[in-house]
């Protein structure tokens, strides 16, 4: 005979949920425990889907059932709570500690990773019924401060990346508050480029985005190792991307960029979804065969009904020492899709090896070195964003014509 529902569920009392160290039996996050000729199956509900410790809550959970007599095999499933659920655990959690600030702030926020433990897997990577639809509720809706402007081209490697680090820093320069979700699931960037550090930290069952140079980031990048490979289904990213903007803390920024990656597929019809305010800024390079290629997110936007907002000219010209610019790239690509495009050419960024360096160390050169010619032309970026002011388009719904 193995051991009854009620056994299991006191073997489980005394298991903690890393983040929130309390007891998961207390906190209802098992929902289901039962056990037929030594196997056991036990349903555990998260608290987010993402979670950065799921792997840590399924071994505890693992250790202790394997500990009872007669138990010879553990299979732990993952769910994630309802909002309902999840109501239920604030109130405990609230209950428990009496001081509301011993929860409050960053520093104090229960840390997501201790030493040792490995990266978790991404958000959407298990199932469970979650998302805006479920109420919570998407921070960048329609009714949203924060001016979105993704940052996109459909060229691969014409510096979308870079653009985009290095303009968040010169606007947190300039005194702006600002946010980058890295929208590359699968080819993510920011984190190295920004310098981030230190991974998402979980305050109030809300994943808080890490920060570097006074600009916090999301990006798949917290959650995957390097090496390997990321083979995301259609819903799956979906998802996960969903799930930067439910389960994270953003803080309601000023401006939220969005590193789009290269092409104009499943992510960029993602995005227009959930970021319905989006503005989109299109990255090319001066040559003007490579504008045409770069040129199709701009289509893209166009049947999704995001409003394009300007174009941005990188890799320009290479400054020579006595002042004279070598245009290396070919000349003009950028102006020829502005107007063609019938929008403002809002810069051009010359080429400069400072740039890639930067973005290897994580000192983006934009912070590193302001007063250069590249430093320069992000601070004039931030500047000409911020003057061009929010779209007024708005769109009520998604239409793809
Ligand atoms: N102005 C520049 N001067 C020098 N190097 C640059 C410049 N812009 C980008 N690069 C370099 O070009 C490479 C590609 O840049 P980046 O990764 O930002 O492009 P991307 O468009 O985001 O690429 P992907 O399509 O792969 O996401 C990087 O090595 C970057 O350091
Ligand atoms: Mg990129």
């Amino acid at each position: 005979m193995g051991p009854n529902e009620q056994q299991l569920l006191e073997a489980l009392r005394p298991v903690t949920d890393p983040e929130l160290q309390m007891s998961i039996v207390e906190l209802g996050m098992v929902k289901e425990v039962s056990s037929r000729r030594g196997r056991v199956t036990a349903t555990i509900a998260l608290t987010v889907a993402g979670c950065p410790m799921r792997d840590e809550v399924t071994q505890r959970v693992r250790t202790a059932l394997l500990g009872l007599k007669g138990v010879k095999e553990v299979a732990v499933e993952l769910t994630v709570m309802t909002p309902d659920e999840l109501q239920a655990v604030r109130a405990k959690v609230a209950g428990r500690s009496a001081d509301p600030q011993a929860w409050g702030g960053r520093q104090s926020a229960p840390a997501a990773s201790p030493a040792g433990h490995q990266h978790a897997h991404g958000p959407g990577g298990h199932g469970g019924p979650l998302g805006h639809e479920q109420g919570r509720p998407n921070p960048f809706g329609p009714q949203s401060r924060t001016r979105v402007i993704g940052i996109s081209s459909g060229k691969g490697g014409v510096g979308k990346s870079s653009v985009t680090v290095n303009l968040a820093v010169a606007l947190a320069a300039a005194g702006h508050d600002v946010g980058i979700l890295d929208a590359d699931v699968y080819g993510f960037s920011v984190p190295g480029m920004l310098g981030v550090s230190e991974e998402p930290t979980v305050h109030d069952l809300k994943m808080l985005p890490p920060e570097a140079h006074g600009v916090r980031c999301m990006s798949m990048g917290f959650f995957l190792d390097d090496e390997q490979p990321v083979v995301w289904r259609g819903p799956m990213l979906h998802k996960a991307l969903e799930q930067f903007l439910v389960d994270v803390d953003w803080g309601d920024p000023e401006l939220l960029l969005v590193d789009m990656p290269p092409g104009t597929g499943d992510v960029a019809l993602s995005m227009a979804q959930y970021l319905p305010t989006s503005e989109v800024y299109v990255v090319t390079t001066p040559q003007p065969a490579a504008r045409k290629v770069a040129q199709r997110s701009a289509y893209m936007a166009k049947k999704l009904n995001l409003p394009m907002r300007g174009v941005i000219e990188n890799m320009s010209w290479w400054s020579m020492p006595d002042g004279s610019r070598q245009h290396l790239f070919g000349e003009g690509g950028g102006a020829q899709m502005a107007e063609e495009l019938g929008v403002p050419l809002l810069a051009r960024i010359p080429l400069d090896p400072a740039l890639r360096e930067g973005g290897d160390t994580g000192e983006p050169v934009a912070l590193a070195a302001p007063d250069s010619e590249i430093g320069r032309a992000f601070a004039d970026l931030a500047e000409a964003i911020v003057k061009r002011g929010r779209a007024r388009v708005f769109r009520s719904e998604l239409t793809v014509r």
